[in-house]
């Protein structure tokens, strides 16, 4: 015999306008294969006037929020509306009033979630948020459950679809920036306000929850260091294709005897990367554990109906949990987290100086480089006269140190310019 559970969605945009789809289409066929019958009793909206592509029973839709998290009949809800406070608010109070909840939210969860899964764990009811890493990646539950045990090293993934489908599109069919995002808008990859993307938060939240799942300590969204992709250059794209690099925006989560650090920035991955083949909108999170090895998780990381997939999965867990009766403890435990400041985490980077082509040139620049403790792996110059390229890579290097030595080389007198800096993440040193 099928179960019903009454369920409340919050927001029916993108993500939740698909998995409204789903529960109704695919009505038959769930009820079938977990015994369960879903049956969406409110849905919230902003605007009651917009055309929906669902249908629901009349007084199904609301503009008032709270309708859904204090309607009796919604056994479990789901945060699919975005935003931080308000979201934030209205899933504390379902967690309180002991009805699980399911987000896709990743700035919610990386702002608030120990807050909100202290919530869950009172109440001994689930808080899942499968869809708010990697997007119909499961990534979540691996590495909480699966991985629970498992020492890992390193996290590094591309979980941010926006950015890296820009970064494909320009790199592969020479797109303008602005064109390849206005694509990526239209195909519904983009948060509601795409600074998020392009300048890194999105992946920021991302790393932080992948951090804090890893290595079992919370590591905050203000935590994570980040810059994103606006200033990213066609003639560094050029360069690194040359030297046999591919640009990707990376959330990189790392832990070692020092402690835990997490960034997001772009960086040149040899081509031969398993991350550097990933393109468009898919994302791939690499894992680097003690005993399991390497790791490859990927698939498409944004869009409306790969994210309702991993949203249902996780309305599928929590209800047969609420069916079950049984109160539900959190599946990972968060202790707090030793951090190491970003100015000593070990980067390698790759710098493009506008110079002057004389003698000495580069001996001023390489003493710069020394006098910080930076040791320099490679230079390249094209051009000469006043014209000259100087592209340098070093070896690993605290980010203050390397900092501190381009700011004295863009002060140097045949320094006309540093062009761009961006870090390099391979193996060697
Ligand atoms: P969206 O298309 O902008 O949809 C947001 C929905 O929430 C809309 O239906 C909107 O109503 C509703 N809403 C917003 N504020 C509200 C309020 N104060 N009261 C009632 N309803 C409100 O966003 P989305 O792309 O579906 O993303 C939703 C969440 O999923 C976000 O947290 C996002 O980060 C996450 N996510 C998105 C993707 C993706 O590929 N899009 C992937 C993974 C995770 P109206 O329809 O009336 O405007
Ligand atoms: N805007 C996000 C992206 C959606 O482009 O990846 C998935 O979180």
């Amino acid at each position: 015999m099928e179960s019903t559970v009454g369920i409340g969605i919050l927001g029916a945009g993108t993500v939740g306008s698909a998995l409204i789809q789903r529960l109704v289409d695919d009505h038959v066929a769930i009820a079938a294969k977990t015994g369960l019958d879903f049956s969406v009793r409110r849905v919230a909206v902003r605007d009651l006037g917009k055309a929906r592509a669902f249908e629901v029973p009349d007084g199904v839709l609301t503009d008032d929020p709270w309708l859904v998290v204090n309607d009796p009949e919604v056994m479990l809800v789901v945060e699919v509306m975005g935003g931080r406070d308000r979201a934030g608010d209205l899933v504390f109070a379902a967690l309180e009033a002991g009805k699980p909840v399911v987000t896709a939210n990743k700035e919610l969860v990386a702002s608030r979630g120990l807050e909100l899964v202290a919530a869950a764990e009172r109440s001994g009811v689930p808080l899942l948020f499968e869809a708010a890493v990697g997007g119909g990646i499961p990534i979540i539950r691996p590495l909480s459950e699966t991985l629970a045990g498992e020492p890992v090293e390193r996290v590094m993934g591309i979980v941010n679809g926006t950015t890296n489908f820009i970064l494909s599109r320009m790199a592969e069919d020479g797109a303008e920036y602005g064109e390849a995002l206005a694509e990526a808008q239209a195909l519904g990859y983009a948060e509601p306000d795409p600074t998020a993307d392009v300048s890194g938060a999105d992946a920021a939240a991302k790393a932080s929850i992948l951090a804090s799942l890893a290595f079992g300590a919370w590591v905050g969204v203000d935590d994570v260091y980040y810059e994103g992709i606006e200033d990213l250059s066609p003639i560094d794209m050029a360069f690194a294709s040359e030297f046999g690099y591919a640009i990707k925006l990376l959330a990189v989560a790392e832990r070692s005897a020092a402690g835990i650090s997490a960034r997001v920035h772009p960086v040149l991955l040899p081509v031969d990367h398993p991350l550097a083949a990933i393109r468009g909108a898919t994302n791939a999170v690499f894992i680097e554990g003690e005993s399991v090895g390497e790791l490859l998780f990927s698939g498409p990381g944004a869009g409306g109906a790969p994210t309702a997939t991993a949203v249902l999965g996780d309305v599928i867990d929590a209800a047969r949990g609420v069916l079950a009766g049984a109160e539900v403890a959190p599946r990972i435990r968060f202790s707090p987290a030793e951090l190491i400041r970003f100015d000593d985490v070990a980067t390698k980077w790759y710098v493009r100086l506008e110079v002057e082509d004389r003698p000495g040139v580069l001996a001023e620049i390489a003493g710069a480089f020394g006098d910080s403790g930076v040791s320099i792996k490679s230079v390249w110059q094209e051009g000469a006269g006043d014209e000259a390229l100087l592209l340098i890579v070093t070896h690993r290097a605290a980010e203050a140190d390397q900092r501190a030595a381009v700011e004295a080389i863009a002060k140097l007198d045949p320094v006309r310019q540093v062009a761009s800096v961006l870090r390099v993440e391979s193996e060697e040193a």
